[in-house]
């Protein structure tokens, strides 16, 4: 037996035998060290180990505590391991199908209303595309991809202060296959990756499947990065990647701070660790300015850069990229042996379409009606919503996240609504803890219809129910 599993052991017989009760505090990290013996790393994971059973939880900044004793609920929770190898993959699949046979996904959707993405000029571009016979050379979209497309993103790099050549550029088929391609190129199985606690399941899924071993690094609800975790974690692990979502955070919202980021990029550079930066919502901002990469911190060799057009264009375009200066030629290896080329016609049409100033035009108009709805939508939510709720709003993106009063299990109201034909994304889609939660994610992107409201007034209601029913 490992030294954490003993720990774990002996810390599980406590709660057990009842001289730690539910919600007792455990000791700190340092504390335990000192009494068991055991180094600051082992007593780390074997609380990550409890944490990853459901037996404790973790508060930001204020340690782990005894979680109540609980049984597992509807949606297939099916964690068997510490936090270190995750399994995330079948829990993630139940809830796309039983959110797939809604009639209407509104509050559940990972994207915004496609009413709201839909573009004419774009269409009209395709449709030439379409009726050209044969259709702008295949080879010419091929990995690295269409070589006006690249060049039209790295303007837009260039523009931010970004120095970035066309060649700088790979077009994958969205996001998800540059993030997952990224992950591929720099770990093998069993390296140590570093997640935010909360974060789109994606990642939790490409860990699962490389094999990889995951450490959390636990949220900040103000500042959207807790830095002294951050400073923490790599002086405890030995942590090869970093995958960090810091401009519109899906699900939460936050966008983080230029001067945290700039710390963010030093910590990363002191301890020669890679960056993956998911920034798929990067567009989607309503104060100032585009917020700032982190290659605009960092060391160019050290970031990869992974975004896409799917929430500003529509997710069936299926168009991403990743900005690497160093790693092009290896992800292009692994697009040859998997995914190939993203669609030819949808790529020779985007580069024609971005060169316009069509393109800009629609992301204002975008922008414009998203931060409209996400205010309509919070304002009559936050009359509706039962007062010991908490809705976080960050001005950016289009989720809001919301904070049940704790006790209230954010799986229960996912259930219970999914009967009524309502869908909702609860917390647990977003981690790997197996312990009952309390936050959930909702979309604001749609039109406030009045199928809409009764949507969201039953979602309130039920709230209301399960708060008096837990009284
Ligand atoms: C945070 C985040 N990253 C990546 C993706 C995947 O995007 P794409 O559709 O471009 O693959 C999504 C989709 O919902 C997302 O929310």
């Amino acid at each position: 037996m490992y030294k954490s599993e003993k720990l774990v052991h002996q810390i599980k017989q406590l709660i057990e035998n009842g001289s730690y009760s539910p919600h007792t505090k455990l000791p700190s990290i340092r504390v335990q060290a000192e009494i068991s013996g055991y180094s600051l790393m082992t007593v780390l994971n074997a609380y990550q180990l409890l944490v990853a059973e459901g037996r404790v939880y973790s508060k930001e900044k204020s340690g782990f505590f005894v979680a109540e004793s609980y049984t597992p609920k509807t949606v297939n929770d099916s964690y068997t391991s510490g936090p270190q190898t995750v399994k995330i993959n079948s829990k993630v699949f139940s809830y796309l199908k039983a959110t797939q046979r809604l009639d209407q996904l509104y509050f559940s959707s990972a994207f915004p209303d496609e009413k709201c993405l839909y573009n004419a000029k774009i269409m009209r571009i395709l449709a030439t595309y379409a009726q050209k016979k044969p259709i702008d050379g295949i080879n010419k979209n091929m990995p690295p991809g269409n070589a006006k497309l690249r060049q039209q993103i790295a303007n837009r790099y260039n523009i931010q202060g970004i120095p970035t050549h066309a060649n700088d550029i790979i077009i994958t088929s969205g996001a998800l296959d540059a993030l997952n391609l990224s992950l591929q190129t720099l770990t093998t199985p069993g390296d140590y990756i570093l997640l935010q606690d909360t974060i789109f399941y994606g990642a939790w899924q490409a860990a699962e499947r490389l094999g990889l071993h995951v450490v959390t690094l636990p949220t900040d609800m103000q500042y959207g990065f807790d830095l002294e975790a951050f400073k923490n974690i790599l002086s405890t692990y030995p942590i090869k990647v970093c995958w960090f979502m810091l401009n519109s955070h899906n699900p939460i919202g936050f966008t983080v701070q230029d001067e945290i980021k700039k710390k963010i990029a030093e910590l990363l550079q002191q301890h020669d660790v890679y960056l993956i930066e998911d920034d798929t919502y990067h567009e989607l901002y309503y104060a100032g300015h585009r917020p700032l990469p982190m290659c605009y911190f960092l060391n160019n060799e050290k970031v990869l850069h992974c975004s896409s057009f799917s929430k500003v264009l529509g997710a069936n375009i299926r168009i991403g990229w990743v900005r690497t200066t160093h790693f092009s030629e290896k992800i292009q290896h692994l697009q040859f042996m998997s995914t190939l080329s993203a669609n030819t016609l949808i790529q020779s049409t985007l580069a024609d379409f971005i060169a316009t100033p069509y393109y800009d035009k629609h992301l204002q108009q975008l922008r414009k009606q998203l931060y409209q709805r996400k205010n309509n939508l919070y304002r009559l939510l936050s009359k509706h919503i039962p007062k010991e709720c908490h809705i976080h709003y960050y001005s950016s993106g289009y989720f809001l996240w919301i904070e049940l009063p704790q006790n209230i299990n954010s799986i229960d109201l996912f259930n219970i609504l999914i009967e009524k034909n309502i869908g909702i994304t609860p917390s647990h889609l977003f981690n790997i803890d197996q312990s009952p939660q309390n936050y959930l994610r909702i979309n604001s992107s749609f039109e406030l219809t009045p199928r809409h409201e009764q949507a969201l007034y039953i979602l309130c209601n039920t709230i209301s129910q399960l708060i008096n029913k837990r009284d």
